[in-house]
């Protein structure tokens, strides 16, 4: 009989790897660690642990996510999205396993008009960005065909700081809310892209850079209008609340933020047995989940 795949999955109390971890396993095991059992920043630990677990695919969703701390501390961001993946993707080598590494529109310009492609021109346009193409062309070039690239965009997950949870729990104190449409993309639901991993890790031949979100462009005025509304669906008492363009003139950043985020959904999910859902589809499953989870979203 053939052996059990083992999965091990980092950044376990993050969006994404909290998802990973409601998936009931079929066929294979998984391992999620965290910042507790594996530090990015030690690279000692990094290789004990995959000694240890002996996976035979990583999906490493920890990372720096700080995107305006990132600007101020471009070393330390560069060392955990780029020298600590550099590192797992020689561990991964050294015992054969596949990675995929979880990277970012942020990678492309941000100036655009069709949906970004995988061999699109790449040319970061902040130090988050920067630090995640570092990332993706260290495991590539580690790990060739056996390193995958998983771009997405616009993540948001039952827990951790994401904007649906900000939105409603504006959107609950009965607030007048001001919300940038002059920067274009497309929502993804973090337990969707748990799912799309997870088949990556079951699936094989599949490309090099795969992009995944939910379907649609929309600007994130969009997505809070869409947020208010499925709140109150479910029941939320949002209607005190309201949701009015703005540019994003009226709330710098440190870090520059994408006008134009959309990435083409990559064909070879389809392989996978993945399909794409509409942002608004996934969202009114989300919601739900997300509510049950938190009880209450303040
Ligand atoms: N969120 C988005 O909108 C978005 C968009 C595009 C791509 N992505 C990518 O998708 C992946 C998953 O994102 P996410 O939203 O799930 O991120 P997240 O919620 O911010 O989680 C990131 C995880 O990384 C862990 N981490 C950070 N520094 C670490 C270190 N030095 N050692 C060990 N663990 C460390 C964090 O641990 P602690 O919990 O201990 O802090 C956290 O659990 C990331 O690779 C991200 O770059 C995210």
């Amino acid at each position: 009989m053939p052996e059990q795949k083992r999965f091990l999955v980092t950044g376990r109390n993050g969006q994404l790897g909290h998802e990973c971890g409601l998936i009931a396993p079929q066929g294979y095991d998984l391992v999620r660690v965290g910042r507790e059992e594996m530090d990015l920043s030690d690279h000692a630990q990094i290789a004990k642990v995959i000694r240890e677990v002996q996976p035979s695919f990583i999906l490493h969703g920890a990372a720096w996510t700080a995107v305006d701390l990132a600007e101020e501390k471009e070393q330390e961001a560069f060392a955990i999205n780029a020298t600590a993946a550099e590192v797992m993707a020689s561990c991964a080598a050294e015992i054969d396993a596949r990675l995929a590494f979880v990277s970012t529109d942020y990678v492309f310009s941000g100036e655009g008009d069709a949906p970004w492609r995988e061999d699109d021109p790449v040319a970061p346009l902040n130090a988050y960005g920067r630090s995640k193409l570092a990332g993706e062309q260290a495991v590539l070039g580690i790990l060739g065909e056996r390193g995958h690239v998983v771009r997405t965009s616009w993540v948001y997950g039952r827990r951790g700081n994401n904007f649906v949870r900000t939105m409603l729990r504006f959107m609950e104190q009965g607030r007048a809310l001001k919300v940038v449409d002059d920067q274009l993309g497309s929502p993804t639901w973090a337990g969707g892209l748990a799912v799309a991993l997870i088949a990556l890790g079951l699936g094989e031949n599949a490309p090099s850079i795969l992009h995944y979100t939910d379907g649609g462009i929309i600007s994130w005025c969009d997505f809070a209008q869409e947020i208010r509304a499925c709140g109150i669906r479910n029941g939320l008492a949002l209607e005190e609340s309201s949701v009015n363009p703005c540019p994003s003139t009226e709330y710098p950043t440190p870090a520059a933020r994408p006008s134009w985020s959309p990435m083409h959904f990559s064909s070879a999910w389809e392989g996978l047995g993945i399909t794409q859902s509409t942002w608004q589809d996934a969202l009114q499953l989300a919601l739900p989940l997300l509510l049950r989870e938190n009880d209450k979203v303040t």
